[in-house]
């Protein structure tokens, strides 16, 4: 068979290659575009000064003191980025994480340090106990179980701080049951009603934060998560945790991780139609970077690639190790 000939014999109403034949036409007809206000910076705040410690699982993170937190949010600014979410790495840890409300821990003075220097990047702060409790899980520890109420407790006091201190979102990240609903009416009976509190609203169970923990310093010392964050098998409860985070005045919701729950993303998106971030979370980050070392792939291509799919599934907002990298790729 000739060439001619199978032309002659192939009617095709619609060639679907005509829209990917050169590089303008692909922008074009693009349906998903990224910029750089729509990631959020994660970033480890410890106490001390000029100190910038990498985190050996995570190749371009650091632990960063406040005056190392303010610059590297400066040099984020410069690059487009426009919010962070800090957490904080204290000295002192005790049984009950009440490091985590202390005024001058480094979460807090990083807020205000932040704030007075770049006034105009929109800060939100982790609010969570696994970084400040000495037997590292994310509550209060009753009878060998993470207690729900008193837990609760205390991540209003640490929300409570971070507002006071300025930050414009609060972030509770640790999956008790009732916690958004106490952090709003806490920062409204103070005067914080402009606070805005972005729930970890589907946070799952999940092998992909074993990074962070090191970042963090945060791996619980007993145990697991398994009793307060989702079974990964489960899509119709995620639903369920973001209605009630929605109820109980949650502005912004949050599916977390990123890339292995694109479907509940979707669905949350769908369902919900509110202010849905993802976030792509240290393993999701090390994985990449750990290819890319070898040589295995393509680290650009593969980053923008893992950013689009979550923009694609839904994602207004996309909290990311890569934040920096990602904005100078697409400016
Ligand atoms: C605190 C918290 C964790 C992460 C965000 N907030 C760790 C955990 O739940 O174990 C994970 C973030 C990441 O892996 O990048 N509870």
């Amino acid at each position: 068979m000739n060439p001619t000939q199978s032309q002659a014999t192939l009617k095709l109403t619609r060639r679907m290659r005509r829209l990917r034949r050169t590089d303008a036409m692909r922008a074009l007809v693009r349906e998903t575009r990224l910029s750089p206000d729509m990631f959020m910076l994660p970033l480890f705040v410890c106490e001390g000064r000029g100190v910038r410690r990498e985190v050996s699982s995570m190749p371009g993170v650091f632990n960063l003191s406040v005056d190392e937190t303010v610059k590297e949010v400066e040099g984020a600014r410069s690059e487009g980025i426009r919010s962070v979410l800090l957490f904080g790495l204290p000295d002192h840890k005790d049984g009950v994480g009440s490091a985590s409300y202390d005024p001058n821990a480094p979460v807090q003075s990083a807020v205000r340090a932040i704030k007075s220097a770049v006034p105009d990047v929109l800060v939100a702060t982790d609010v969570c106990l696994c970084e400040y409790t000495d037997h590292g899980h994310c509550g209060v520890i009753i009878d060998n179980e993470v207690s729900n109420d008193p837990t609760v407790e205390q991540l209003v006091r640490a929300a409570v701080s971070h507002a006071a201190a300025g930050a414009d979102v609060v972030a509770p990240s640790d999956m008790m049951d009732g916690r958004v609903g106490a952090i709003r009416q806490a920062l409204d009976e103070r005067g914080f009603e402009n606070t805005a509190v972005m729930a970890y609203a589907a946070k799952y169970w999940s092998a992909f934060y074993g990074p962070f923990r090191e970042a963090a310093d945060s791996a619980p010392k007993f145990g697991d998560r398994a009793s307060y964050q989702m079974d990964p098998a489960n899509g119709d409860e995620a639903l369920r945790e973001v209605a009630q985070d929605i109820e109980e005045g949650a502005d912004i919701v949050m599916v977390k991780p990123a890339l292995p729950y694109l479907d509940v993303l979707t669905r949350v998106k769908m369902e919900f139609g509110y202010p849905t971030a993802a976030y792509q979370v240290s393993g999701e980050y090390s994985m990449l970077k750990a290819a890319a070392r070898n040589g295995w792939l393509d680290e650009k291509r593969a980053m923008l690639e893992c950013l689009t799919a979550i923009r694609r599934a839904g994602a207004d907002i996309i909290i990311t190790y890569y934040a920096r990298e990602a904005a100078r790729a697409i400016a």
